[in-house]
């Protein structure tokens, strides 16, 4: 075997140096660097094990074939398909999210078909099998371990024959030889390394919770995401009852798929037609909302912006985004202006997606644009409007991808007008909608007046 290099290890983005140093080198952050003696050498793993031989691609197994499903189509679906065998899967959330009640309905839901493993840090054996009660789980193959130490749970996991193996949580985890105190970064690699060689080489598949800081990011550096091969989020909006899991790395899948779970007394229950919650508007129309039609990965679905403007007493008025891009909404506000001739110089400007869903894409443009005038003018905007659209820095209106899939979804959940980009316009009318199609954002919100 080689011999165990020392290296130092920066607590804060996790690269190495081989000498220590004030300042990591890599961040620039100061006094971060601890430290560390690798078990083995890079490549000394490898070495040791059986020869590789080359193979034809088409020759290759493919994991899809293989996928294990969840008992969530909505975490299947972001997966890319269900949980492949052998893959590493770490899920970030702020605590009391609901990770650990996720990954035990999952874990009850695969032990149906498969042993499963729940090893937990993080609660006693007695509290995990009480959820699992109360949850009212089947837990015919469901195995659970309170144990932190990392080769313990691979050696649990090999006796038991597991096939999923869920580790709760991987802050909590210590591999033998490593003497940070668990959650340290030195911990966190090692113990995330024997795992991820673990699942590699016995075909199980491994989830990893991970806590999140208070900057939004799994606690530990980056160098986490890197060694594993599904890295997802599981978010929700502050004190809502809903939560979005969201993949930000998928070696099996796309990355842009989101699914949506309730919190219920049961446990959590999967949201099959999330336009219906992020719909769930008053009756009396108000000013200041507008409805888009998102597409999230592979579906549309409807959702709400609101927008207040409020006359400001600050020198510098606030521009508050919450679930959208701040700069996009400066960029807009610009637009307004000056194609638009909407003057918010003075005034505070708030925008919000309903339902904690972060809206990435300039489809969206036109309903937050809609939505400001509205909150501006008082004038609330039709109940059966939907509006999507890119602004471009010239006033015009561009045009987005799935024009027609946008408006058919719109159309089935009782939107009987739109407001589209020209080039969006449908080629047949699409049954129930009336479509306006508009060039440029003064002409869309002519049409609103
Ligand atoms: P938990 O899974 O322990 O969160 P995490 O592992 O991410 O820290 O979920 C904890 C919260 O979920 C807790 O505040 C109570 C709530 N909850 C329900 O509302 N219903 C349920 O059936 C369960 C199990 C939890
Ligand atoms: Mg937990």
């Amino acid at each position: 075997m080689a011999k165990p290099r020392t290296a130092f290890v920066c607590s804060s983005c996790g690269a190495d140096t081989p000498r220590w140093t004030g300042q990591c080198p890599s961040c620039g952050e100061w006094n971060t660097l601890a430290s560390f003696t690798e078990a083995r050498a890079p490549g000394g793993a490898r070495r040791a094990g059986p020869v590789a031989a080359a193979q034809p691609i088409s020759a290759v197994a493919g994991a899809d074939d293989a996928r294990l499903a969840t008992g969530f189509g909505e975490l299947d679906r972001v997966l890319g398909g269900g949980l492949v065998p052998g893959s590493v899967t770490l899920i970030g959330g702020d605590p009391g999210i609901g990770k650990s009640t996720l990954l035990l309905q999952c874990a009850a839901s695969l032990a149906a078909g498969q042993p499963v493993l729940y090893a937990t840090g993080e609660e006693s054996v007695r509290q995990v099998a009480e959820r699992a009660r109360r949850l009212a789980l089947p837990d015919a193959r469901l195995s659970v371990v309170a144990e932190t130490s990392v080769e313990r749970i691979v050696e649990i996991a090999g006796e038991a024959a597991a096939r999923v193996l869920v580790v709760d949580s991987i802050q909590t985890m210590s591999a033998a030889g490593v003497e940070a105190a668990p959650g340290a970064v030195t911990q966190l690699r090692e113990s995330t390394a024997s795992l991820v060689r673990f699942a590699k080489a016995t075909g199980t598949a491994v989830f990893l919770i991970g806590h999140v800081t208070r900057e939004g990011v799994i606690a530990g550096p980056r160098v986490l995401e890197h060694m594993v091969d599904t890295v997802l989020y599981f978010e929700s909006d502050l004190g809502s009852r809903f939560r979005v899991i969201r993949a930000v790395k998928n070696r099996f899948g796309a990355v842009n798929e989101i699914g949506v779970f309730a919190m219920e007394g049961q446990g959590l229950r999967e949201v099959r037609n999330p336009s219906a919650i992020f719909l769930s508007r008053g009756a009396q129309p108000v000013p200041g909302s507008a409805v888009t039609v998102a597409r999230e990965g592979t579906r549309q679905m409807l959702i709400e912006v609101q927008a207040l403007v409020d006359e400001s007493a600050l020198a510098n008025p606030r521009r508050v985004a919450v679930g959208f891009e701040s700069n996009r909404l400066a960029l807009l506000l610009a637009v307004l202006h000056r194609h638009a001739g909407l003057a918010l110089a003075a005034h505070d400007v708030f925008v919000n997606v309903v339902g904690g869903v972060h809206l990435d894409e300039t489809a969206a443009d036109l309903a937050v644009m809609a939505a400001l005038a509205s909150s501006l003018s008082g004038r609330p905007l039709p109940q059966d409007l939907v509006l999507f659209g890119e602004a471009g820095l010239t006033g015009e209106v561009r045009p987005v991808p799935y024009g027609e899939e946008r408006l058919r979804e719109a159309a089935k959940h009782g939107f009987r007008r739109a407001i589209v980009p020209r080039a969006n316009a449908p080629r047949q009318a699409i049954e129930g909608i009336a479509v306006t199609a508009v060039a440029g954002v003064r002409d869309a919100l002519a049409t609103l007046q």
